[in-house]
């Protein structure tokens, strides 16, 4: 497995892939990688010849409070294990490689609708900063499919929606959540949270399943519903960002009639915010 922090060089490599006619795929990550970031990487092995990881710490999806200082670095533990899961080209690119004249005068993917609302809601220009680098990225690497975590529902969607608004010649594909043994998603933030902190978390995922629960044996009273589970994991030691009960498609607030439903959570613990999700058919 190589890696190049240039464009120039992932160009050269990524030309004499496709001239052998290899297909291409693409993992997007911010590194300091764990099980579910392997899995996605397993998932891209099985549906093309060559694949592409890229890790880089975007600094436009970070707003000004959050964690892109403190954000884990560890390009040398990354490289090994996705030497391991069969990864063949690792790209870490610089800041200054992928924004060059800086962040404020960066073209920039708006994408409407569904990047309004939950954590697009709770984390301002978010989903522009993602948007914006998964397209460049597409644009980079010009891969034939690119795997994303479930984990990230929201996220998912925005970008199928850009791929497709866009007409980006690249398959989408999404790649279930790896849990815990106790349910908690993993996540490259588990690891800030301190051993009490730990003990707790699980019942974001415990939440999700009772409320999904609540849902199948007929309840349609979601503002209710929310409310319990914020009040629940209120009770365990956590702070609710937000607990929503949406249409799956739309990101929308469910309706009644509704039989595709997602639930998704974001909650502190302590500074460290952590986000899951369930989906639902009735
Ligand atoms: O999910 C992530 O790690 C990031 O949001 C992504 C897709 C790599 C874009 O920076």
């Amino acid at each position: 497995m190589r890696t190049v922090h240039t464009l120039k060089e992932l160009r050269a490599m990524l030309r004499s892939y496709r001239q052998q006619g290899k297909r291409i795929g693409l993992v997007p990550t911010m590194g300091h990688l764990h099980e579910g970031h392997i899995s996605l990487v397993r998932k891209a092995r099985e549906a093309a010849d060559i694949v592409v990881t890229t890790i880089f710490v975007n600094p436009m999806q970070f707003g000004i409070t959050e964690d892109l200082d403190t954000y884990p670095r560890t390009l040398q533990e990354d490289q090994d294990r996705l030497d391991a899961a069969g990864s063949t080209l690792v790209f870490a690119p610089s800041n200054e490689e992928i924004y060059p004249q800086g962040l404020a005068r960066q073209t920039r993917v708006v994408v409407p609708e569904v990047s309004e609302g939950h954590c697009g809601a709770s984390r301002p220009g978010h989903f522009e900063g993602v948007a914006t680098v998964v397209t460049m990225l597409f644009n980079m690497v010009q891969p034939d499919i690119a795997v994303f975590g479930e984990k990230d529902y929201q996220q998912l969607a925005v970008i199928r929606k850009l791929t497709r608004d866009l007409m980006i010649p690249v398959e989408v594909i999404g790649s279930p959540t790896v849990r815990e043994d106790d349910g908690l998603a993993k996540s490259s933030r588990n690891s800030f949270l301190t051993e009490e902190q730990r003990a707790i978390a699980p019942v974001i995922y415990r939440t999700l399943k009772n409320t999904a629960e609540q849902i199948r044996k007929g309840r349609n009273d979601f503002v209710t519903l929310e409310k319990e589970a914020n009040e629940a994991l209120s009770e365990a030691g956590l702070r609710p960002d937000y607990f929503n009960i949406a249409n799956s498609l739309t990101l929308k607030p469910a309706s009644a009639e509704d039989t595709e439903l997602t639930l998704l959570v974001a909650a502190f613990l302590g500074t460290t915010r952590l986000i899951d999700n369930l989906s639902i058919s009735r």
